[in-house]
């Protein structure tokens, strides 16, 4: 499939996991991807393995909770590809801990990396989709819909970016679509401290019995970023192996 081709793709957290899956898989379907990370070595990687496969790739430094970062990130792919017809805003940051045992600073940081992030996504690219009538897809949490002990800002930024995406898809429609896909149990680099005992609890949890792939992940985004998603928008993308609907309690 090459439904991206003649296309430029935006890609923030695209140094690993997730974000790193979606540019290779937005790239191999022809597009032109920036990828936007804090980890610039990780992301210089990314993009030698893309164009090594014959694929064209960019990597921008960008911290996605600061204007500046977005900014720079919007005029160096104009520059260096045109308006942008897909971002897929991705980056994250997570602190475990109770809420009466998180800092003020570290509520601010989590909901200015995940949530704050998308508004100023959003509002610098709005112009470039609307003339490209692109799409945005943000990445979400199934801890969007359910309570998970030691999670409080990234819930609460991971439920907002759902609310924010509905807002936006109503408020930039018909011109821009805007979706999010809620990922449950992913093995990325995220998972680098997780007990080979809880991973195994976390694969038991889904439907599927096991945790899923990052690239399991990337082809949801891509079918939203795609026109086979032309008459979606608002929605939100559940990706979780069934983690969700199961539940073993009577
Ligand atoms: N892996 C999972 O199980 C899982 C489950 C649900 C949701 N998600 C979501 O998927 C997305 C990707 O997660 P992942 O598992 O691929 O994680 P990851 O740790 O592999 O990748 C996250 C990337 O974000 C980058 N990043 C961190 N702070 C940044 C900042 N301020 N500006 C720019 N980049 C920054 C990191 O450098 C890293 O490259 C996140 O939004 C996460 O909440 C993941």
């Amino acid at each position: 499939m090459q439904r991206f081709t003649g296309k430029t793709a935006v890609v923030t957290g695209a140094s690993s996991g997730i974000g790193a899956a979606s540019s290779l898989r937005l790239a191999s379907e022809g597009a032109t991807v920036v990828l936007a990370d804090i980890a610039d070595a990780a992301g210089e990687a990314v993009v030698r393995k893309i164009t090594a496969g014959g694929g064209r790739a960019a990597f921008v430094h960008c911290d996605v909770s600061s204007p500046e970062g977005w900014q720079r990130l919007h005029d160096r792919t104009r520059k260096l590809a045109g308006p942008a017809d897909v971002v897929h805003n991705n980056a994250f940051t997570h602190i475990s801990a109770a809420a009466h045992e998180l800092t003020e600073g570290g509520w601010d940081k989590e909901i200015a990396v995940n949530l704050k992030a998308l508004y100023l996504g959003a509002r610098t690219f709005v112009d470039d989709l609307r003339s490209t009538r692109g799409c945005f897809v943000a990445t979400s949490s199934v801890h969007a819909n359910f309570g998970l002990p030691g999670h409080p800002a990234y819930a609460a930024s991971k439920g907002g970016i759902c609310a924010l995406i509905r807002q936006l898809a109503v408020e930039y429609g018909p011109e821009i679509r805007f979706n999010s896909v809620l990922p449950g149990p992913i093995l990325t680099d995220a998972w680098d401290e997780v007990s080979e005992e809880e991973r195994l609890l976390s694969a038991r949890a889904t439907a599927l019995g096991r945790l899923g792939a990052a690239g399991e992940v990337a082809s949801a985004v891509a079918f939203l970023a795609s026109a086979d998603a032309s008459y979606i928008t608002g929605t939100d993308l559940v990706v979780d192996g069934g983690w969700s609907v199961k539940k073993e309690s009577k």
